[in-house]
């Protein structure tokens, strides 16, 4: 079966933050936050509906797509604007869409885990699926508290996936999750997000890791055919590790977390707009897309743009 990538979008909120403005409230610099994640400034405000309808509408503009064409949306999100009803519907409302919509939940794995499912439904029936992954982390961070307050933000990106009979564009998966490690990053209810950063870092390079040689290997292809990594954004120093495990020079990793902090869901796709902005998606390539988050959940796809 083939699934092509047919659209993109992105959307983030216009209200910048920079490090030297948390500094003035929390006990932290510009400079530990660069250097221990490599993050710069984040995007504020909005929220998973609202960023979420931006970047799906612009997917479907991108993809030449009204909404009558859309017969699933899949919403990658962490923070839904409420327990119930799900996000999904209320965007599919906002973007005219009369089809299922449903959210999916594997926090800053949820990107991917969206795709897989997507992935599913197209083989099953489904013809055009809009895919989104969007966050509002900002509302469920403590602003006091400077572990998390330097990481998270907000912002959304989307895709429209197509079913196609002769060529695709995702070779292969390989997903995971590990209940047993879920206290270490949780958002109790009504709480705010917490986490031991240093065991999720250790466990974030191993699952990269070894997802990454999974995902390669039932592809049939190696680190070298690699023209391009599209990480999750948490934490450059996890990207530098995970690519020089692999053998990848980080030339070929995209880095925007320096821009947009870690926005979970939203940061597959937001490093994927950034690659194409830039010229580095060139069909016929290899690319992997790999995430990792609370849960702890994993995922990792080896794509070939046609
Ligand atoms: O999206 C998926 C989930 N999230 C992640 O993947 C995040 C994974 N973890 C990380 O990215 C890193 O562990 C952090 C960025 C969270 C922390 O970096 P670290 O190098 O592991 O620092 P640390 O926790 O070992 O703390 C080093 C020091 C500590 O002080 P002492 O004990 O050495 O005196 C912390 O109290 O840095 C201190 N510290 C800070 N200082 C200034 C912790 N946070 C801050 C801060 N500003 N914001």
């Amino acid at each position: 079966m083939g699934v092509r990538f047919r659209g993109w979008g992105i959307a983030v909120p216009d209200r910048v933050v920079t490090n030297e403005e948390l500094s003035l409230t929390l006990d932290t610099s510009d400079e530990w936050i660069r250097e221990r994640t490599g993050i710069r400034e984040r995007r504020i405000g909005g929220s998973a509906k609202t960023l979420g309808v931006l970047a799906g509408q612009r997917a479907m503009d991108d993809a030449g797509m009204s909404a009558a064409d859309i017969d699933f949306l899949v919403l990658a999100t962490t923070t839904p604007d409420r327990i119930a009803p799900a996000t999904a519907p209320m965007i599919a409302n906002e973007l005219g869409l009369t089809c299922p919509a449903m959210d999916v939940n594997a926090a800053c794995s949820g990107f991917m885990y969206a795709i897989r499912t997507a992935y599913g439904l197209l083989e099953t029936g489904n013809k055009r699926i809009l895919v989104i992954g969007a966050e509002h982390l900002s509302r469920w961070v403590d602003w006091s508290d400077r572990n998390m307050a330097v990481l998270l933000a907000d912002g959304a990106g989307a895709t429209v996936l197509e079913y196609d009979p002769n060529e695709t564009d995702l070779i292969s998966f390989c997903l995971g999750a590990d209940g047993s490690a879920a206290d270490l990053l949780t958002c109790e209810h009504g709480g705010y997000f917490q986490m031991n950063g240093r065991e999720i870092f250790r466990r974030a390079v191993r699952v990269v890791v070894d997802s990454a040689e999974k995902a390669l290997a039932t592809a049939g292809i190696t680190a070298d055919d690699l023209s391009l990594v599209i990480p999750h954004q948490a934490n450059i120093r996890i990207i530098q590790a995970a690519t020089q495990r692999l053998g990848i020079e980080m030339e070929r990793a995209v880095v925007v977390l320096d821009r947009y902090g870690n926005t979970s869901s939203a940061s597959i796709p937001l490093a994927f707009d950034d690659a194409r902005q830039n010229g580095r998606i060139k069909p016929g390539e290899y690319a992997l897309m790999t995430g990792f988050g609370a849960g702890l959940t994993w995922a990792s796809a080896i794509v070939r743009w046609s």
